[in-house]
C-alpha cells in the first residue's frame, strides 16, 4: 500500500528537486501539491510545480494557495533562485492547469481523506496554518509533518537569527508549532558544508544524461552561486531535498531529539527565530512554576543526517529520469 503524501511548497529550484524525489519514490503516492508564496509569488510557484511534475510524468493535482503571509507583507527570494525561481533557464509553460479549488481547502480535505498521511512542508507555513485554524482536528490526523524550516541553535540564512521559510511568515509558523501536529523539524543547517553537492557530484548527476538530472542541476545554477556568496559553503545546498529525504526514509536523520520549539514573532531582529529548548531549561525545578507549561516538547528536531545515504537516495531518484 503506497504511503499517502501531501507536499506544501513555494516551488523554486530546491523545492523542484524535492518534488522529483517524491514523484519517483516507488511506495509514495502524492495526493496533492499545495503551493504557497515564498521563494516566488504563488502563481510562479504553481507554474514551477506543474512544470516539474510534468517532467516526472506525475499527474498529482497542484492547488494554488496563499499569496501573502498571515500578517506580514510577502518577501520573495528571486535573488537566490532566479527571477522565475528555476534559474531563469526559459523553461516552457506547463501543459496542465492547477486543480480547481484553494490549497487550504485541499489540505483539509486531503488530510481528512487520508488519515496518517505524510505532510511535507517546503515553504512558509501560511497554507498549513490557515488549514489548522479552520480545522484543528488535522493536527491529530497527520501522521508525520516534516517541516523544512528553522535553524536549531544556529545561525539563520535570511537574518542572523532566522531561516527563510519561518522568517517569511513567523505568525503562521507559530500557529503550526503550537497546533499539536507531529512536527519533525529539518533546519537549513543540515544542508550545509559536506551536505552540499560539490562540483564533482553535480557533474556526476549531469552525467546521468537524462532530462530530470539535467533539470535538477540547471535550475539550481543561480542558487549555487547565491549559496557560495551568502554562506561561503563550497557547493549547492539543497534544504528541501534533505527534508524530503527524511520524509521518504526517516533513517536519513541519524540524530534527533524532542524539544519545545518556540517561534519569535515580535521583533524585526529575531522574527522567525526557532528558539529550541535544547537543554530542557523549562523543566528545571526552579523554572517549573513559571515555565512548566512550556516543558512539553512540540517538535522532534533533527540534528544530524546521514549525508552519504541522503546523496545516494538523491542520485537514485535522478539516475533513471
Ligand atoms: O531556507 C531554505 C528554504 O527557503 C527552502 O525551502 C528554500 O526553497 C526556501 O523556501
Ligand atoms: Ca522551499
Amino acid at each position: 500500500m503506497p504511503r499517502a503524501m501531501l507536499i506544501d511548497t513555494d516551488t523554486a529550484s530546491d523545492d523542484a528537486v524535492a518534488l522529483i524525489m517524491a514523484a519517483r519514490w516507488p511506495d509514495v503516492e502524492i495526493k496533492a501539491v499545495t503551493v504557497v508564496a515564498g521563494n516566488v509569488p504563488v502563481d510562479q510557484g504553481v507554474r514551477n510545480a506543474l512544470y516539474t511534475l510534468e517532467l516526472c510524468g506525475s499527474e498529482a493535482p497542484v492547488y494554488r494557495g496563499s499569496a501573502e503571509p498571515l500578517r506580514r507583507p510577502l518577501v520573495t527570494a528571486e535573488f537566490f533562485h532566479g527571477g522565475d525561481g528555476l534559474g531563469d533557464r526559459g523553461y516552457p509553460p506547463p501543459q496542465r492547469s492547477p486543480a480547481e479549488g484553494d490549497a487550504v481547502e485541499a489540505i483539509v480535505r486531503t488530510v481528512r481523506e487520508n488519515p496518517g498521511l505524510v505532510l511535507v512542508t517546503l515553504g512558509p507555513l501560511t497554507n498549513l496554518a490557515r488549514a489548522l485554524e479552520i480545522a484543528p482536528d488535522l493536527a491529530s490526523l497527520v501522521g508525520r509533518c516534516i517541516v523544512m524550516g528553522g535553524a536549531a541553535c544556529t545561525v539563520g540564512n535570511v537574518t542572523p537569527a532566522a531561516e527563510f521559510n519561518l522568517w517569511v511568515d513567523p505568525d503562521a509558523a507559530r500557529v503550526v508549532f503550537e497546533s499539536g501536529v507531529s512536527i519533525e523539524m529539518v533546519g537549513w543547517e543540515l544542508c550545509r558544508h559536506e551536505a552540499n553537492l560539490d562540483d564533482a557530484e553535480m557533474a556526476y548527476v549531469r552525467g546521468f544524461d537524462n532530462p530530470l538530472a539535467r533539470f535538477a542541476i540547471d535550475c539550481n545554477a543561480t542558487a549555487l552561486e547565491a549559496n557560495r556568496r551568502q554562506s561561503g559553503d563550497p557547493g549547492l545546498g539543497l534544504p528541501d531535498p534533505i527534508a524530503m529525504g527524511i520524509a521518504l526514509d526517516p533513517s536519513i536523520c541519524k540524530r534527533r531529539s524532542a524539544h519545545r520549539v518556540q517561534l519569535e514573532t515580535e521583533s524585526d531582529l529575531t522574527r522567525g527565530m526557532t528558539v529550541v529548548d535544547a537543554l530542557e531549561i523549562h523543566d528545571y525545578p526552579h523554572n517549573k512554576k513559571v515555565w512548566g507549561h512550556l516543558a512539553r516538547p512540540n517538535a522532534v528536531v533533527c540534528w544530524e543526517i546521514d549525508v552519504p545515504a541522503w546523496k545516494a537516495m538523491l542520485f537514485r531518484s535522478l539516475r533513471d529520469g
